[in-house]
């Protein structure tokens, strides 16, 4: 595997690989790496000819500072896993490869900054505005921006993102349409835990006890889509609300049942071709997400 901090060391790289007419696929994350991530990777070698990984701790995204400070870099540790995994390319950039200082002020100034989108600004409508996007204002922005400038120096076949960040998949499959960038997005199942807690670089965060008892959240979510078919909507969430109520350390922030493409609420299963039930909350000081298509 080869390893590269620089964006034009990737391109000469890149160029070799085109000339060799290899399709590339490309698996964005920002490290302390899982089962989760690796079934990417996995998803990848099997499409693609070759598989890039980039792993950058992406400052845009991050709507608290101290949150930045303490997400988990184990860079050696990740390019280790990622070599046994068969990955072609690690691509690790540090900041100021990514970013110029007139970005990252913007950002700090929480200026809303449209130029990443060069010239096209990328209307989310309300896809941002619900959920993740509500709870944590700037933080799709910040995703779409880094994705953006990462697609336009790896220029992928396929990119490869996972269902556990449902709300994240919808905001890259809309920025690329309407970026057009001929990039197919290619969505992966959640990788779970052997108690079906959704894996996840803060689940390191939880004690052993919090872990163990964390897998009652997919348990419930389980139990509810059991019973959809004779179920209203509000009973579900009602259901699901009680459950978890039943479980001292979990604080609830909101559970939701949306259309699967618009992510809007609904209040009825028949209004959508396809559902997602949503789910975010506290163990502690670490904010879990998970989520289950009905
Ligand atoms: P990160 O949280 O590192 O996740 C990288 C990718 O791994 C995302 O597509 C995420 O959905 C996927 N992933 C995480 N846990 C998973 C699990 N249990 N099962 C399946 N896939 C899982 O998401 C980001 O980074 C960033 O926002 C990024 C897209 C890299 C932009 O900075």
């Amino acid at each position: 595997m080869i390893i590269i901090n620089s964006i034009q060391q990737l391109k000469d790289q890149l160029l070799l690989f085109r000339k060799q007419k290899k399709s590339i696929g490309f698996v964005p994350t920002m490290g302390a790496l899982h089962q989760g991530h690796l079934s990417l990777i996995e998803n990848a070698l099997k499409e693609c000819d070759l598989v890039i990984c980039s792993i950058f701790v992406n400052p845009t995204q991050f709507n608290d500072l101290n949150d930045l400070d303490k997400y988990p870099r184990t860079i050696e540790k990740d390019a280790q896993m990622l070599k046994k995994a068969g990955c072609d390319v690690l691509f690790a950039p540090e900041v100021n490869e990514i970013y110029t200082e007139q970005e990252l002020e913007l950002k700090r100034q929480k200026v809303e900054d449209t130029s990443w989108t060069e010239g096209k600004q990328v209307d989310f409508g309300s896809l941002d505005k619900v959920m993740e996007g509500a709870q944590r204002p700037g933080h799709f922005n910040g995703v779409a921006q880094v994705v953006s400038k990462l697609f336009r120096i790896v220029e992928p076949q396929k990119a490869y993102f996972g269902q556990k960040d449902f709300q994240q998949l919808a905001i890259i499959r809309t920025m690329v349409k309407q970026l057009e960038m001929p990039i197919e997005i290619v969505a992966c199942p959640i990788i779970r835990e052997e108690n079906g807690l959704a894996m996840s670089s803060r689940n390191e965060r939880l004690t052993k006890e919090e872990r163990k008892r964390a897998g009652f959240i997919f348990e419930t979510l389980a139990k509810m889509k059991k019973l959809k078919n004779n179920t209203s909507i509000a009973e579900l969430k009602t259901f699901v609300e009680a459950q978890l109520k039943t479980e001292s350390l979990i604080k609830l922030e909101y559970f939701e049942i949306a259309d699967a493409e618009t992510l809007q609420s609904i209040s009825d299963l028949e209004q959508a071709k396809s559902a997602v039930a949503c789910i975010a909350l506290k163990i502690g000081e670490v904010r879990l997400i998970d989520n289950i298509l009905l």
